[in-house]
């Protein structure tokens, strides 16, 4: 039977939520809430919900509702996350919470360790990896082609440069905030390096903005230059921009992961994978050859797919049926907890910047919970 869900925010990304709702067999969804009412009223016209203009309003009128799936802004795009997550927590619901989990680390503790203390899910839009290139890798890697990771390299960012920026903009999420685009960006791209390689444990970086940046008085880092290590021992390097240059390769963005036995690489986020063996495995080019002019032919999967809009239903397909599905929680794909670590990740980057490029170690995450649902 299909869940019942509610989602608090109704704009571009809540609408977005709403579609993939709409379209899935697992989702029903009964209620939409703003606190903007002609944003709310939208809903009726759209999908002919009931609509709301607070949080309180929509749990009180709906106590049957399953999931309340979070689709707020707020200040650097995750300031408004703490208090409907933990309002409909407290009412027993179960919350999937758009990304960064908050734009204040305390916040984002508070929410899963809430969570946790309830026994109820809190999952987040990590939305980027429910891909047919990224589960690709996850099996390259769990059959042993990649062997002992040795590297994690990741380029993401908007296309762009100085002919196209027109000035910082009036968006009241951004404007103003020097690490808009570091909090409201990097949860993907850690989150996609975590998916594939694991825990971060140092975290060292250097951020930028450029100069028409700096001539139009925008305070946005907008460049952001991360290196990193992981548990696994394996090292990694993260590049991401705010559509300050062009990026060819690779398209939105690209990851290449490789070790021993051989390495992948995703691009365009949603497109392209490819599989390159080492030399001499299986059959694949010729060890007595090697050097620079040895050409490695990779085994590719190219989806056809470059709309990564086709992410935003795949994910939430996913937590319904962790959710239908009673998973037990450690196994919740994308959890807050997965989300929390990529915010303290990028707090200790933030912090490393600031020290001028000190190495830090991020805060320790919460023990996995464990007791099933
Ligand atoms: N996962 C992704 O790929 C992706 C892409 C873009 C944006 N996002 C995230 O999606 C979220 C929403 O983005 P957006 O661009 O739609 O934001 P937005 O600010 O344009 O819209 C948010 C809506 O929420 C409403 N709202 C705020 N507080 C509320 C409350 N307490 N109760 C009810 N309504 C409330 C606002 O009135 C507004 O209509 C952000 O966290 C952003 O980071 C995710």
């Amino acid at each position: 039977m299909a869940l019942k869900v509610g989602i608090v925010g109704f704009r571009g990304i809540g609408q977005n939520h709403a579609k993939a709702h709409m379209d899935d067999p697992l989702s029903e969804l009964v209620a939409v809430c703003d606190v903007v009412k002609e944003r709310a009223d939208e809903a009726v016209e759209k999908h002919g919900v009931k609509v709301y203009y607070s949080v309180s309003e929509m749990l009180n009128a709906h106590p049957d509702l399953d999931i309340v799936d979070v689709c707020t802004g707020g200040d650097e795009n995750g300031g408004w996350h703490y208090e409907p997550t933990m309002e409909a927590l407290a009412a027993g619901k179960h919350v999937l919470v758009e990304k960064p989990i908050s734009n204040t680390v305390t916040e984002a503790r508070e929410m899963v360790s809430f969570a946790a203390e309830k026994g109820l899910y809190l999952g987040c839009n990590l939305n980027h990896y429910f891909t047919a290139p990224a589960d690709k890798a996850r099996e390259a890697i769990a059959e042993g082609k990649i062997g002992e990771q040795l590297f994690c390299l990741m380029r993401m960012g908007f296309q762009g440069g100085e002919f196209s920026y027109d000035g910082p903009g009036d968006n009241p999420n951004s404007n103003g905030f020097p690490y808009f685009h570091v909090k409201a960006f990097l949860a993907h791209p850690f989150s996609i390096m975590r998916h594939f390689c694991g825990d971060i444990t140092q975290i060292q970086a250097f951020m930028n903005r450029p100069g028409f940046r700096k001539t139009a008085q925008d305070p946005m880092v907008s460049v952001n230059s991360i290196h990193v290590k992981f548990s696994n021992g394996c090292v990694g390097y993260l590049f991401s921009q705010r559509g300050d240059t062009t990026m060819g390769y690779g398209g939105w963005w690209s990851v290449e992961v490789g070790g021993t036995k051989g390495s992948f690489s995703i691009e365009n986020c949603v497109e392209k994978y490819s599989y390159y063996p080492a030399p001499g495995s299986d059959g694949k080019a010729d060890p007595e050859n090697l050097g620079p002019k040895a050409v490695i032919e990779p085994e590719v999967f190219n989806t056809g797919i470059t709309d990564f809009g086709t992410t935003f239903p795949s994910r939430i397909h996913a937590f319904m049926e962790d959710v239908t599905n009673k998973v037990p929680f450690e196994k919740l794909r994308a959890s807050g907890r997965d989300a929390l670590a990529t915010l303290e990740y990028t707090f200790a980057a933030i912090e490393s910047f600031e020290s001028g490029g000190e190495t830090v170690r991020p805060h320790p995450l919460p023990k996995q919970q464990r007791v099933a649902q």
